[in-house]
């Protein structure tokens, strides 16, 4: 018989034999998976056999996830990432080559434009940031640069502009080129980008798909030679998602339909609240008739999700005050989640920038954004109004 402490490792990596199915995907929290034999082994590292060697190439429950994903995007397949952002560089980098001019949206997350022109620059990566309402425009960019891909989000973050993506797809198509979409402010339950022609959607899977702010995690999804190309990114970059972290995703899809039903209940009728106020010089959410999106929206848009900007009058200074007397809304820069997140980019993400450089990405001084949570409307309204009253008296 084996000794006490050889005992104690075999006896504690026993895995439980389970014939039925458990409720939840279970956390598969190991480092690597055993082979019954070395060719077995060898067969799983080449994809020869399918099966898992080692959680930084593939983990059931990551890939759990990832598959969920892929089937609610009414993809062939996905992969999961550590976070949005991992995710999003993977994507781009599977297409793009050093040399190459990339086109992109120029309403678009401000740390995806980091990695555009402060990372994937360095690697001889430029990119030409185009208004993606401007069909003529976008056209024009990939002709001049013969960019490899056309890459949008669903609706830009902050400034609340919704693409058309059928349009940008044949734009893009037209030019041999795929469409890469960042669904993250949509989430699949409002829009499912492959219905309408992308050919990668990315997630900040941080966001609406987990819903409860505990977790960072990014998902790629496409056609199954598309995420193919994508694997090495994975594997050899080693931007792996943790299994605990993978299971808290999985663990907010059965809610996402009742999550984003009513984000965008609540976010319609507080920016319809906000539109007629003295102070609010304009609102900028999908879901009003005013809005320059509201069109495309309505055609793409199965709900019109829980984002939304407003622009106070009174500027930076109303911003800033507006955000300071909040108390239910929460004061940080993430969004997608149970509670309200109200931001005023101009202070906080863009604080660096002056007004005219704050007005040339799109961005007024008095702009505040707000990820609409799950509480009763009446009490945001009133924490709305605290707000309002705070940015009179800052500015009178
Ligand atoms: C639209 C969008 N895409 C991507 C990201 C990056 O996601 P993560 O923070 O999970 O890396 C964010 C984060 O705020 C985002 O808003």
């Amino acid at each position: 018989m084996a000794r006490f402490t050889t005992r104690a490792i075999l006896a504690s990596t026993r895995s439980p034999e389970v014939r039925q199915i458990p409720s939840a995907v279970p956390i598969y929290q190991a480092a690597a998976f055993s082979s019954a034999t070395a060719a077995e082994l060898g067969d799983v590292l080449t994809g020869a056999t399918p099966g898992y060697a080692y959680s930084r190439i593939d983990n059931p429950t990551t890939a759990a996830l990832a598959e969920a994903v892929a089937e609610l995007e009414g993809a062939e397949a996905g992969l999961a990432f550590a976070s949005g952002m991992a995710a999003i560089h993977a994507a781009i980098v599977s297409v793009v080559r050093a040399g190459q001019t990339i086109v992109v949206t120029q309403a678009v997350y401000g740390t995806t434009r980091d990695l555009l022109v402060r990372v994937l620059a360095g690697l001889g990566v430029t990119t030409e940031f185009v208004d993606p309402t401007d069909f003529a425009a976008v056209d024009a960019a990939m002709v001049r640069t013969g960019s490899p891909l056309l890459y949008v989000e669903t609706i830009s973050n902050p400034t609340i502009i919704v693409s058309d993506i059928s349009a940008l797809a044949g734009i893009a198509h037209r030019h041999g080129a795929p469409l890469l979409v960042d669904n993250t402010f949509a989430s699949p339950y409002a829009c499912r980008p492959i219905e309408y022609g992308a050919d990668l959607v990315m997630h900040s899977a941080t966001k609406y798909l987990s819903g409860h702010a505990d977790v960072l995690a990014g998902v790629v999804v496409g056609s199954r030679e598309r995420v193919d190309a994508l694997r090495p990114l994975l594997v050899d970059a080693g931007g792996a998602l943790a299994p605990l972290a993978a299971f808290l995703v999985l663990r907010g899809l059965p809610t996402l339909a009742l999550r984003m039903e009513r984000h965008s209940e609540t976010a319609l009728e507080l920016a319809a609240w906000l539109a007629g106020q003295n102070q609010v010089e304009r609102v900028h959410y999908p879901g009003l008739p005013s809005d320059p999106g509201h069109d495309v929206a309505s055609r793409q848009l199965d709900v019109f999700g829980g984002m939304f900007a407003f622009e106070l009058a009174g500027g930076r200074e109303a911003g800033q005050a507006f955000l300071d007397a909040m108390q239910i809304s929460e004061r940080t820069a993430s969004l997608g989640a149970f509670r309200t997140i109200t931001s005023h980019p101009a202070s906080t993400t863009h604080r660096q920038l002056d007004a005219a450089a704050l007005r040339a990405s799109g961005i007024a001084p008095g702009l505040l954004r707000c990820s609409v949570g799950l509480e009763d409307v009446e009490d945001l309204r009133e924490d709305f109004e605290l707000g309002l009253a705070a940015a009179e008296a800052a500015t009178r």
